[in-house]
C-alpha cells in the first residue's frame, strides 16, 4: 500500500426525506463544525432535495451526492435525470449500480458502466456498487461474483479521483446482519486485486467502501478492516446523531 487513503462516510437516503429533513442536514453540518472529522462526509438525498441540501451544506464539510442518473445528457426519457442536471442541482458524486437499482430497475453491469461514464462526463465522481446475494454467498460464489461485477461495471479511464467502489452484500442491506470482519477483509482484498489487474498500481489509492447495516455500534470494527476506506450507509444516515456516531470512527 502506498499513500493512506482518506476515507469517506457517505449516506444514501434512498427514497426517504422531505423538505422537513433539512433539519437533519443542518444538525449534521453543525455537529461536524469546522474541525476535521478525519474523513470526508457526504449525503445522497432523493433528487428532490439535492438543491436545497447543497445550499445548506455550502462551505461546510458535507458534500451532497445523487443516487442514480440516466446515461444520456438529454432526451426522451420520462422521469429520468441526467448527470448534468444533478451537477447543476449541486451534486458532486453519483451512486451508480446500487443493488436496489439492479434489482428494481433491471440494471446490468453495462448500464452501470454507462452511468459511471455519464457522471464523469458531467464532471462528477461515481460510486460504483457491487455485492453478492445471500444465495451466491452460500454457494461460495461471492468473491467471483463481485470480481466479475467490478470488471464489467468499471469504465475505462477509472481513477481514484473519479471513482469509488462500494461493496454492499445484498443480504446485509437493511437487515441488521453484517459479514464478519474477516469476510469483509477477504472481499475488499479481492476487490483491490481485481482493480489492480484492471488499472494497475493506481488502484491502491482507490476508495473501497463497505455498506450494509453500518451503525455507530459496529462502525469502529468495520471501518478498521484492511482495505475498507469508508462506509456507504443507508438507514443510519437518516438521523444526524446516528451518522455522526459512525463518522466518529474516524476521529483519532
Ligand atoms: P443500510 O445501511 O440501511 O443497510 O443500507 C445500506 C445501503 O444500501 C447503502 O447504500
Amino acid at each position: 500500500m502506498s499513500t493512506p487513503i482518506r476515507a469517506i462516510a457517505a449516506g444514501n437516503w434512498k427514497m426517504n426525506g422531505t423538505v422537513a429533513s433539512t433539519a437533519e442536514i443542518e444538525a449534521l453540518v453543525a455537529g461536524l463544525g469546522s474541525e476535521d472529522p478525519g474523513c470526508d462526509v457526504m449525503i445522497c438525498p432523493p433528487a428532490t432535495l439535492i438543491n436545497i441540501f447543497a445550499q445548506i451544506a455550502l462551505g461546510s464539510r458535507v458534500e451532497i451526492g445523487a443516487q442514480d442518473c440516466h446515461a444520456n445528457e438529454t432526451g426522451a426519457h420520462t422521469g429520468d435525470l441526467s448527470a448534468e442536471m444533478l451537477a447543476e442541482a449541486g451534486a458532486t458524486t453519483i451512486i451508480v449500480g446500487h443493488s436496489e437499482r439492479r434489482q428494481d430497475h433491471f440494471e446490468n453491469n453495462e448500464t452501470v458502466r454507462a452511468k459511471a461514464e455519464a457522471a464523469w462526463r458531467a464532471g462528477l465522481k461515481a460510486i460504483i456498487c457491487c455485492g453478492e446475494s445471500d444465495e451466491q454467498r452460500k454457494a461460495g460464489e461471492a468473491l467471483e461474483v463481485v470480481a466479475s461485477q467490478v470488471v464489467a461495471s468499471l469504465p475505462e479511464g477509472a481513477t481514484p479521483e473519479n471513482t469509488t467502489i462500494a461493496y454492499e452484500p445484498i443480504w446485509a442491506i437493511g437487515t441488521g446482519k453484517t459479514p464478519t470482519a474477516a469476510d469483509v477483509a477477504e472481499m475488499h482484498a479481492n476487490i483491490r486485486t481485481t482493480l489492480n489487474k484492471i488499472i494497475g498500481d493506481t488502484a491502491n489509492e482507490m476508495r473501497i467502501l463497505y455498506g450494509g447495516s453500518v451503525k455507530p455500534a459496529n462502525a469502529d470494527e468495520l471501518m478498521s478492516v484492511d482495505n475498507v476506506n469508508g462506509a456507504l450507509v443507508g438507514g443510519a444516515s437518516l438521523k444526524a446523531e446516528d451518522f455522526l456516531g459512525i463518522i466518529a470512527a474516524y476521529k483519532d
